[in-house]
């Protein structure tokens, strides 16, 4: 495709979903980096420069900063929207919110993460399952790492017929690790202080059909979140007919204990021999070994790296608004295809 043609991709704030986010944008061949911004002068500003992408401040201020401290900085977020079709704002909770006015006003298509509320944008987005609705919308919401896996592995379940209930409980990491020295938690486990935890819900932002409640607690360790769930069958079936469920998603990855995958550690170590950026895993890990059926009920448990799972869907969110693509599975298939995503994790 002509670099012209290119959808032109804006990441406002370039941490820990950003600079995955720009990343993948640069290894699809129908969309393009616009730019990255940003308010740090540290040396995650300079990565920014070094991996090859201009960079913005985000405001004057900002970008006077940036360059007072060694940096070579094109101008300010403003400039950047300029020459933008998409936005992904990934700045953190409820500061990409406080933009919406700003893309509204300049009338450029965004996209905001699981962090901002369903509200802001009036849209809940999982490539999976609704894809088509948001395609030539002005805005989504790519929702948060745990929703992302609840909608794709629901979602399988449902199109195989087999969903009538599920309830999960979902062990979450602490924090993300480049940030362990300013916090989270150790030698204690806290759990969430209502039930449902916000996942369910947010879940139903995405498919109000679904019936599902989660409780969460936060654990001290910074690789991903392990969720375990029971789900109520519409019938009786077979281990074989709902691990061929699961197989119908691209993006849920079978994994067993005979094959060393363990732990959380063992599947990111997997995932770095890969020659996964950052040891990244986009899709859910589910123990199919594990997983067991009981008459007409469900029991699975699965993986979920928080830091890289919604990476794929944000790319699908980009191709749904700008409306290059409006059939969900093209769209899938060559963000697999560009991500490295394939059948089989080993
Ligand atoms: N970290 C995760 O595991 C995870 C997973 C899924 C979704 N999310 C969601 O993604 C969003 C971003 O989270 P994150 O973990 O990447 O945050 P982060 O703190 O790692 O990164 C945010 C980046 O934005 C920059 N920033 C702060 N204020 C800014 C501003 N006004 N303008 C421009 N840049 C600014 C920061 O310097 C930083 O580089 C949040 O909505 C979060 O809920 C995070």
């Amino acid at each position: 495709m002509s670099e012209s043609k290119k959808v032109r991709v804006a990441v406002n704030g370039y941490g820990v979903i950003g600079k995955r986010v720009a990343a993948a944008v640069a290894q699809q061949d129908d969309m393009t980096v616009a730019g990255v911004s940003d308010v740090v002068t540290d040396w995650r500003a300079h990565m920014a420069r070094r991996n090859g992408f201009r960079l913005f401040g985000a405001t004057d201020e900002h970008a006077g900063h940036m360059r007072a401290a060694g940096l070579d900085v094109d101008g300010t977020l403003g400039d950047l929207l300029g020459e933008t079709d998409v936005v992904v704002d990934c700045t953190p909770k409820r500061v990409a919110a406080k933009n919406v006015d700003v893309y509204r006003r300049l009338d450029i298509k965004f996209i905001l993460q699981g962090g901002e509320t369903h509200a802001a944008t009036g849209h809940s987005f999982v490539a999976e399952s609704n894809y088509g609705s948001a395609v030539d919308r002005d805005a989504t919401r790519v929702v948060s790492c745990n929703t992302t896996s609840i909608v794709r592995t629901l979602t399988a379940l449902k199109r195989a017929g087999l969903l009538q209930r599920a309830r999960g409980t979902l062990l979450r990491r602490a924090t993300d690790p480049w940030e362990s020295h300013e916090g989270g938690i150790m030698n204690t486990l806290v759990p969430e202080p209502g039930i449902p935890s916000h996942q369910g819900p947010d879940a139903q932002s995405v498919d109000p059909e679904l019936d599902v409640v989660t409780m969460a607690v936060k654990v001290p360790q910074t690789l991903a979140h392990l969720h375990y769930w029971s789900v109520q069958m519409t019938r009786q079936a077979s281990k074989e007919e709902v691990l061929e469920a699961f197989t119908t998603s691209s993006r849920i990855a079978l994994i067993r204990h005979s094959e060393g995958l363990v732990a959380l550690n063992s599947v990111k170590e997997l995932m770095a021999d890969r020659g996964r950026p950052h040891a990244d895993l986009y899709e859910v890990a589910l123990w199919a070994d594990m997983l067991r059926v009981q008459a007409d009920e469900l029991f699975y448990a699965y993986m979920v790296d928080n830091q890289a799972i919604v990476i794929p869907d944000t790319i699908d969110a980009i191709r749904a608004l700008s409306g290059t693509v409006t059939n969900a599975t093209d769209s899938i298939v060559k963000t697999n295809r560009a991500l490295g995503i394939g059948p089989s994790l080993v």
